[in-house]
């Protein structure tokens, strides 16, 4: 199994066109691009080795939801993936680990392999929280899966302090915190994932190492060339 690489372009680019070339030059075997809900469908036709995730999902199918996006509507795009919980969804956006756990039952229900985002603010690690507001993620939000012989599930570790700063977790307390999540999580199959300030430079710190199973990229996503590199590294550590 190789390792999972996914592209977070978060609220980037600004312009289709400019989605439409990031995805041409980005369109490599084993990358997951995540692209804004309104620029899936050009990415789509941009591609043809990459595959497509998303960046949130509805939990329900149809109705009177406005402004939501359905797991019907994104498979009939092509959506193979779908990023859940996000911090910043999180924080700016007031969502819920109960939230959280309807999409991923949704998601996995519909045959979506969802990524469940959990990571700890800078506030809770310096007061030793980390590990209860994991484990509280993690048993909120996946308290809703039933058929456990079919999951598709990634749980992606981003430290909140982490993302975007330029300064990541250490491939040590990432293995640590792999070993919590394995603790926490049995019976369902899943693959445990770093995220935060992954970069061409430190990527290959965390992809070397056999328990760290892929890497979400968020800002480096953006630059074709790094991500390309990126890849070049994983390739190396396909199992
Ligand atoms: P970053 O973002 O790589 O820019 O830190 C990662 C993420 O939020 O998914």
């Amino acid at each position: 199994m190789g390792k999972l690489i996914i592209a977070n372009w978060k609220m980037n680019p600004r312009t289709r066109r400019e989605a439409e070339e990031l995805a041409r030059a980005s369109d490599v075997e084993g990358l997951i691009i995540c692209p804004p809900f309104v620029f899936i469908d050009d990415v789509s036709r941009m591609i043809s080795r990459a595959r497509l995730g998303a960046q949130d999902v509805f939990w329900e199918e149809w109705g009177a939801y406005t402004g939501e996006v359905s797991l019907p509507e994104l498979q009939d795009l092509g959506v193979e993936y779908v990023i859940v919980g996000h911090s910043e969804r999180r924080q700016n956006l007031g969502e819920t680990d109960e939230m959280v756990a309807r999409k991923i039952a949704a998601a996995i229900k519909a045959g979506i392999t969802a990524v469940l985002c959990i990571g700890e603010t800078r506030i809770e690690r310096d007061a030793g929280q980390t590990e209860a507001v994991v484990k509280r993620q993690l048993q909120i939000g996946l308290s809703k899966l039933i058929n456990s012989s079919t999951t598709q599930l990634i749980i992606a570790y981003e430290p909140i302090w982490a993302i975007g700063t330029g300064t990541p977790d250490t491939p040590e307390d990432m293995i640590s915190m792999v070993k919590l999540i394995k603790n926490q999580v049995s019976g369902i199959k899943y693959q445990v994932i770093y995220g935060g300030s992954v970069t061409s430079k430190n990527a290959e710190s965390f992809l070397k190492h056999s328990e760290i199973e892929g890497v979400l990229v968020g800002g480096a996503s953006l630059r074709s060339e790094e991500i390309k590199k990126i890849l070049e590294i994983a390739n190396k550590y396909k199992g």
